[in-house]
């Protein structure tokens, strides 16, 4: 929300400087444009706080950690682009019109912050970053563990995945696997495990970051509701139900059962 505070600020800051080219007899235009600058810089940093824990709080292996890097470093840089301006224009309050280098700096500043806005939008409505509508009571997964059946198995071939990391999970703790390319959530409810497919069928948001209820895993991005034991949907906007995946021990190892179907390419 705080977004809109440095945005319409150094905006308007802008256009004044562009009317005080176009109407330079018009008195103030250079004053206002410079305490919209200066309030534009001070929105930006308290913008900048709940901008920092947001990007703290993205799992090093999230898909939008680069973007959010990104923006984060674009928005660094607007912000001294525009203290560098603030005090150029701040020995020439009164002239008529902007001169060049404070007008060329702010170009520079709108252009940046353009391309910052729109990582910026793609961060939340791509990547889901921000959206989370409830808390967590247990750790979010940091990293992928990335496993492989170690050979290529043939229709209908029932494999025994092993995971190592599974056993240690507390209860509400989630682990996200890849196997083969298959990407999924394993979470221990009730001292049981569970392994489920970890992207939502609405819009394919983290399943793992969600959130449980009983049996239910609510998804962080826009609430849908799956049983984690049958993967049928409980709640939507998700229409269609989740993939799930046996979980078992064998020889004093936990493992996922994977089945492969002639619809896998892998
Ligand atoms: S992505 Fe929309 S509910 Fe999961």
């Amino acid at each position: 929300m705080l977004v809109h505070f440095p945005i319409g600020f150094l905006v308007l800051s802008f256009l004044l400087d562009l009317v005080s080219l176009a109407f330079p007899e018009v008195p103030g235009l250079l004053r206002g444009s410079f305490y919209a600058m200066l309030l534009g810089i001070i929105a930006a940093l308290l913008a900048a706080l709940p901008g920092f824990v947001d990007y703290s709080d993205i799992r090093r292996d999230h898909p939008g950690k680069v973007i959010a890097s990104r923006h984060m470093i674009l928005n660094l840089m607007v912000v001294a682009i525009y203290g560098i301006n603030l005090w150029i224009r701040s020995s020439a309050l009164s002239d008529p019109k902007i001169s060049l280098p404070p007008l060329l700096l702010s170009i520079i500043g709108i252009g940046l912050l353009s391309v910052s806005g729109y990582l910026g939008g793609r961060l939340v409505y791509d990547e889901g970053i921000a959206v989370g509508r409830h808390k967590r009571h247990t750790p979010t997964p940091q990293d992928t563990l990335h496993l492989s059946t170690g050979h290529a198995a043939s229709d209908g071939e029932v494999t025994f995945v092993p995971v190592p990391n599974a056993e240690q999970l507390g209860n509400g703790e989630t682990l996200r696997v890849e196997i083969d390319k298959q990407v999924m959530t394993i979470v221990r409810i009730d001292n049981q495990l569970y392994g489920f497919q970890e992207f939502c069928t609405h819009r394919f948001g983290p399943l793992s970051e969600g959130s449980f209820h009983g049996f239910n895993v609510q998804c962080p991005w826009h609430n849908s509701c799956f049983d984690i034991r049958t993967g049928k949907v409980t709640n939507g906007p998700a229409k269609v139900d989740l993939k799930t995946f046996k979980i078992e021990t064998r020889d004093g190892k936990v493992g996922v059962l994977l089945i492969k179907d002639h619809d896998q390419k892998t």
